[in-house]
């Protein structure tokens, strides 16, 4: 693994050091898990509160969820309509029995950027309190020199950048001291006890080592494609969930008025269109997104919620074959729909 998610380490060293840094584990699930319950327990002597968004993945809230039945507070910072938490929220909600800090860098569901530097700031200036990032959905896409971000845990998985399933690392800053939440042998200095998957490891290695060769290339490109489609979508009432710059190249998500996300996507199905509706994770599950009441939207707005995630091996035709099919899926499945009951249009802005 590089030192960071994005930066190939040039000495060996460096490398070393990467290494020291990095524990594997069976995906951006554990490594969250291990982070958030291993800096909780480490942290209890100094205090119980820990400080999150509503937005994050089900593998950070489930399990801060879990730490609250053992008498650890979470408290939940807002979001804004767009999913973004303002990082001076995040410093009042800090306490001196502030152990713990976690924001993702962006949303699995709208694609949403959080400004973790700022909070990173934040964070720092409070001693003894850890900052951790789950930067499972967007290590292929930015530019996260861990290092320099100013985070003490940074989770990361190997599925979301070609590299193998059931792959994935905790990133620990030097000095960062965590339980460990499996015990057994001695391996990863205590902190991960069992065998290493090597195969697993060498594969998520050099698929980050491939992936930040040509990241920001394929984020250009992706970035074009995903504002061609957005375009073909976004009207007629639909509207754009999360930020319409700050987010990430590849997520376009949106709410369709007065349908349901699930026979919208079983329609596109049909089709060979493959989408998802809220979270990929809960796709099948009645209930509404998290991320979507967080942002403010109402339960029957939620429930139209679409989401189309493009990628690396996305081409121009296959974008204007789906902004065809989506639109006159969309078309169709609207008209059943009274006018009345449709949202106003957002627009999505080129990104910067
Ligand atoms: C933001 C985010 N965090 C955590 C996870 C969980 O990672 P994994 O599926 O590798 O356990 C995901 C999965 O998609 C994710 O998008």
């Amino acid at each position: 693994m590089p030192p960071s998610a994005t930066r190939r380490p040039r000495t060996p060293s460096a490398a070393r050091r990467a290494r020291r840094s990095t524990t594997p584990t069976s995906g951006g699930t554990e490594a969250i898990n291990l982070a958030l319950k291993g800096a909780a327990w480490a942290g209890r002597a100094k205090g119980h509160r820990i400080v999150t968004t509503p937005v994050e993945h089900h593998a950070a809230g489930h399990s801060l969820a879990h730490l609250e039945k053992f008498g650890f507070e979470v408290e939940q910072v807002p979001v804004d309509r767009y999913g973004r938490v303002d990082p001076s929220d995040v410093e009042r909600a800090i306490t001196e029995r502030t152990i713990l800090v976690s924001v993702m860098a962006a949303n699995n569901e709208v694609g949403t950027i959080q400004p973790v530097a700022e909070v990173a700031q934040v964070v720092r200036g409070r001693k003894g309190v850890l900052f951790h990032v789950d930067a499972v959905q967007a290590a292929p896409w930015l530019d996260l020199d861990v290092e320099a971000l100013g985070a003490d845990l940074v989770s990361l998985a190997a599925h979301k950048i070609e590299g193998p399933k059931g792959t994935g690392a905790l990133w620990i800053r030097r000095g960062t001291h965590i339980l460990a939440q499996q015990h057994g042998g001695s391996q990863e200095r205590h902190r991960r006890a069992g065998t290493e998957n090597m195969a697993g490891i060498v594969g998520m290695a050099t698929a980050f080592e491939l992936r930040v060769a040509e990241r920001a290339a394929v984020a250009t490109r992706v970035r074009a494609q995903r504002d061609r489609l957005a375009a073909a979508i976004v009207a007629d009432g639909v509207e754009l969930t999360g930020h319409p710059v700050e987010r990430l190249p590849n997520s376009l998500s949106v709410i369709i008025p007065g349908t349901d996300g699930g026979s919208v996507a079983l329609a596109l199905d049909l089709e060979g269109i493959a989408v998802s509706t809220g979270s990929a994770c809960a796709t099948g599950s009645a209930e509404v997104s998290h991320v979507l009441s967080a942002m403010g939207f109402p339960d029957d707005e939620a429930r139209g919620a679409l989401r189309v995630s493009l990628g690396r091996t996305t081409t121009d035709a296959e974008v204007d074959d789906a902004a065809r099919v989506i639109t006159s899926v969309i078309r169709r499945m609207m008209e059943r729909t009274p006018v009345a009951g449709r949202v106003g249009a957002a627009s999505i802005e080129a990104a910067p």
